[in-house]
């Protein structure tokens, strides 16, 4: 998921535009992140706690996505409030929005939906009439913040509404604690909602209060938020309310309500049983309970949840979160980040601020999502001896950059979800593309999980059975993805038949084995053919000549969408749609891109998008072989009309930072054999897309797509994704440490005449910035432009770039280029 659909963005700019009120998150919180980096750079500690460096609000504006709760890492429990607006992570930084509770289950950088969750709020009130006259509705019981008290850190998560009351959560995996702070001593009451979520698609479920255990259990049905919305998910949350008998219950019952002014309560009641509406929207119902007030106005809840039933709710809260005490808790939740962050540790005191901060922040969000969800399976998944993870959100955005970075530290992690990745192909026949609410969601490339255990399998095949994966499986999995034909390729992939047949996805083609939404035809002949590379790769390891020739082949499909005819802006050739009888259907290539004006155009996944590409322009996706670019420079008129192509591409508007396939393209120069454009580039990127505050990514994170590339360009890598080969560029820090604790690697990256004042949107000339030379355990590379995992990161030492001013003498690979199939490249697995 990218870009947001116009339709949506219409919408948003609505309801945004009437509050201008930007005070959150609490400035102070800022602050104390600077404070935290500027101590560290002087203080001469062993170990660095780098959750200190985390600023979780980054991207909760501009469509960003994020969600800045507290969770552990991949986590399954997000704690936020939720919002009005569009709020698809439940909080959004706009201080115009209206909170109507806080609740344990968010995915964080969902794009292009209503977003995900929410349900089970808990909202705080005081009822100086008397429990009938609470507000419980979730229109009637909303509120405003206080302004400047949002704050968040690594394992913790608080606001203050308007009226003074202060929420703060602290989270384990599947439970966590709530605390609510009154500013007074009146009676405080709580509104805990069973029907609401964050896209109103409540189904039916139950609500049960014992109130001699004070224990609450809530079970209900809801839809998906990227999927078909025939299909619900079940969710089940169990909420102890009295504090281990500290805090006394007072009043307690049930409330019923709608949108249109119904409220009602019914005192002393505590069983619910609803059905959906099938009229009128959501039934709104929930619990209403009240507590003797206690000393210091404070009262603690500690929720559990689960996708199995309330029961395992309550004993998930149990068994993680027991007796501890909140502070207990989130210095847990603060020990796991700090394990996860240790990852990577650059050299805080040499690099600039916002750079160590923009770097934590996103190998922060690099392991937030997806979230695991072990042993909480249901549907298909139900008892599953696999790891489960939910929220492959999805895997077209994830496959680029955030596992090839999880793979360069933590390849346990990775098999984990590898593992999850094969055992959708054990359930369904097909890898997941996209999951959402534990429910298939909608296909966008079509099996881009394929490069993701493809990457695995180039990365780990050695160790894979320590991993516990199986490569036969994992091979067979992606065949099936490349072979077998999903009844329904909406949800299951690839439109495989008429793709075989022809050598593309032909536009407007007879297709009677299959049903999907049959636009895009441009993007998905493109996606497919990487992902027939990932399935080659997987088949060359394994030593399957027959099926690496064939898939190889199959690779180079890309081919048969580019049109040499049209012209676009004095270039010429670019990537179209095509009937089955082999003519190319007429767009322009500057359609969906950045510069089209025409906004009823529709770019994603509408019936409509006759435009052939997916949230894309053809000027965008045309850039798009990453394992044959030499052949694309072919294709484009040689090198020079290449570069000068590229230069067109962007000084003319048409790349969009926050947009997947445009992920590779600034680095496109390398293949050229011009990389000191490249770093130009990648730095031109980074200053104009990125930044520390809230509105600062170019879009939907995309369950930390973008984080992940952002990690990337700091460190001065770009990963060629189902391949070992990483690109080299210029490093924004003088130093790093990549830790491998699985390999036992360490692997420190030293960046010789580093210069601080190359760290800026354009390096002033004379500045030392461009790679002049890398030297890997002593030995010269053989390229400046690249390298490999068994060369560097798979072995651990000591690599060296050594950066020049003098950018001429710079500007070529010095050795080989980046790896393309029709030079040759990929001949071998390592
Ligand atoms: C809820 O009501 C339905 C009928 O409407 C019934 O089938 C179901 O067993 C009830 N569930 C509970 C937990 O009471
Ligand atoms: C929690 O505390 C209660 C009462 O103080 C005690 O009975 C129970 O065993 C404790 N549970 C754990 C997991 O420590
Ligand atoms: C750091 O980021 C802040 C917020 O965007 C900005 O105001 C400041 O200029 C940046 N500092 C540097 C040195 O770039
Ligand atoms: C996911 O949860 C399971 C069960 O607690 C655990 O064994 C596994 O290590 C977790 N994986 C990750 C990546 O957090
Ligand atoms: C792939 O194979 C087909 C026939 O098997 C052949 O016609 C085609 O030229 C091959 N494509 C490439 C790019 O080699
Ligand atoms: C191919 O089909 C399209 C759509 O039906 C048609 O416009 C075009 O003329 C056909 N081309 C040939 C060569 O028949
Ligand atoms: C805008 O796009 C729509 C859909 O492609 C098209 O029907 C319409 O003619 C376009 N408008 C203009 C002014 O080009």
């Amino acid at each position: 998921m990218g870009r947001l659909t116009p339709i949506l963005l219409a919408s948003v700019v609505l309801t945004t535009t009437w509050g201008a009120v930007r005070a959150q998150p609490d400035p102070a919180q800022q602050l104390r992140v600077e404070a935290a980096i500027r101590a560290a750079a002087t203080a001469n500690h062993a170990k660095l706690d780098y959750t200190a460096f985390v600023n979780p609000f980054i991207g909760t504006d501009n469509y960003g996505d994020v969600c800045p709760g507290a969770s552990i890492p991949f986590g399954m429990a997000k704690f936020t409030v939720d919002m009005t607006g569009y709020a698809p992570a439940g909080y959004v930084a706009d201080a115009s929005q209206f909170i109507h509770g806080v609740s344990p289950l968010h995915d964080s950088g969902t794009g292009s939906s209503l977003g995900t969750y929410g349900n089970f709020e808990v909202m705080p009130m005081y009822c100086p009439g008397g429990f009938d006259t609470c507000t419980t509705n979730t229109v009637e019981r909303q509120r405003l913040r206080k302004p400047n008290t949002d704050d968040a850190s690594p394992g913790y998560f608080a606001l203050t509404l308007d009226n003074g009351i202060k929420i703060e959560a602290t989270p384990t995996r599947r439970a966590g604690l709530e605390r609510f702070t009154f500013p007074d001593s009146g009676k405080p009451y709580f509104a805990i909602d069973l029907a609401a979520d964050l896209p109103g698609s409540f189904a039916g479920g139950t609500l049960d209060f014992d109130r001699n255990k004070g224990r609450l259990q809530l079970s209900g049905s809801f839809g998906s938020s990227f999927g078909p919305s025939s299909f619900n998910y079940h969710a089940h949350a169990c909420y102890d309310l009295t504090n281990r008998g500290k805090q006394k219950i007072s009043e307690y019952g049930v409330w019923t309500g709608d949108s249109h002014g119904m409220t009602a309560k019914g005192l002393g009641l505590n069983h619910l049983n609803f059905t959906r509406n099938l009229i009128g929207g959501v039934y709104q119902s929930g619990l209403l309970v009240s507590f003797e007030p206690t000393q210091d106005n404070q009262y603690t809840f500690r929720v559990g949840v689960s996708f199995v039933d309330a029961n395992q709710a309550c004993h998930n809260a149990e068994s993680e979160v027991g007796n501890a005490s909140f502070q207990d808790i989130w210095d847990r939740a603060k020990a796991l980040w700090q394990e996860k962050l240790s990852k990577i540790e650059i050299d805080v005191a040499n690099t600039p601020l916002n750079i160590t901060e923009m770097f934590y922040t996103s190998l922060y969000r690099a392991s937030l999502t997806p979230n695991n969800a072990t042993d909480e399976t249901q549907g298909v998944f139900k008892d599953t001896d696999a790891y489960y993870f939910d929220s492959l959100y999805c895997s077209w955005d994830t496959f680029r950059t955030f596992y090839p970075l999880m793979s360069l530290h933590s390849p346990q992690d990775f098999a984990q979800i590898v593992d999850n990745y094969i055992d959708g192909w054990r359930k369904y026949g097909w890898m997941p593309e996209c999951r959402a609410n534990n429910l298939p969601g909608w296909t966008q490339g079509g099996s881009s999980g394929d490069n993701i255990v493809g990457h695995f399998a180039m990365y780990y095949h050695n160790e894979a059975d320590d991993l516990g994966i199986d490569l036969r499986e994992l091979y067979s999995a992606m065949w099936a993805d490349g072979e077998l034909n999903p009844p329904e390729w909406n949800i299951m992939g690839r439109q495989i038949n008429v793709y075989k047949q022809y050598g593309y996805v032909p536009y407007a083609v007879l297709d009677t084995s299959s049903t999907g939404r049959q636009t895009r035809e441009g993007s998905r002949t493109l996606e497919y053919a990487f992902e027939d590379f990932a399935i080659r790769q997987v088949a060359q390891l394994l030593g399957k000549h027959d099926d690496a020739k064939k898939f190889t082949n199959r690779s180079l499909s890309y081919r048969n969408v580019w049109n040499p005819d049209i012209e676009s802006d004095g270039f010429k050739g670019f990537m179209q749609k095509r009937y089955s009888n082999g003519t190319f259907a007429y767009n322009d290539p500057t359609d969906c891109s950045p510069k089209d004006t025409n906004d009823t155009r529709s770019c994603s996944l509408q019936g409509d998008n006759l435009n052939g590409f997916y949230e894309s322009s053809s000027w965008e996706y045309s850039w798009f072989a990453p394992h044959d670019t030499a052949h694309l420079i072919q294709l484009m008129g040689g090198p020079d009309t290449f570069i000068r192509r590229l230069d067109h591409f962007f000084d003319e508007g048409y790349y969009l930072a926050g947009n997947e396939p445009s992920f590779q393209t600034p680095i496109g120069y390398h293949y050229a054999n011009r990389p000191t454009k490249s770093v130009d580039r990648v730095r031109d990127v980074v200053f104009s897309n990125f930044d520390i505050t809230p509105g600062g990514l170019p879009g939907n994170d995309d369950q930390a797509a973008m984080a992940s590339l952002l990690t990337f360009h700091l460190l001065g890598l770009y990963p060629v994704p189902s391949s070992s080969q990483l690109l080299v560029l210029s490093p924004f820090m003088p130093k790093y440490t990549i830790h491998n604790s699985f390999l036992k690697t360490s692997t420190t990256v030293t960046v010789k005449n580093f210069d601080p004042k190359s760290i800026q949107p354009v390096i002033p000339p004379g500045t030392a910035a461009y790679v002049q030379k890398v030297t890997i355990n002593g030995k010269p590379s053989k390229s400046r432009c690249h390298f490999d995992f068994y060369d560097t990161f798979r072995v651990g030492g000591e690599i060296e770039i050594t950066l020049t001013a003098d950018k001429q003498s710079a500007d070529s690979c010095g050795g080989n280029l980046p790896d393309s199939l029709s030079t040759g490249g990929f001949s071998r697995a390592r």
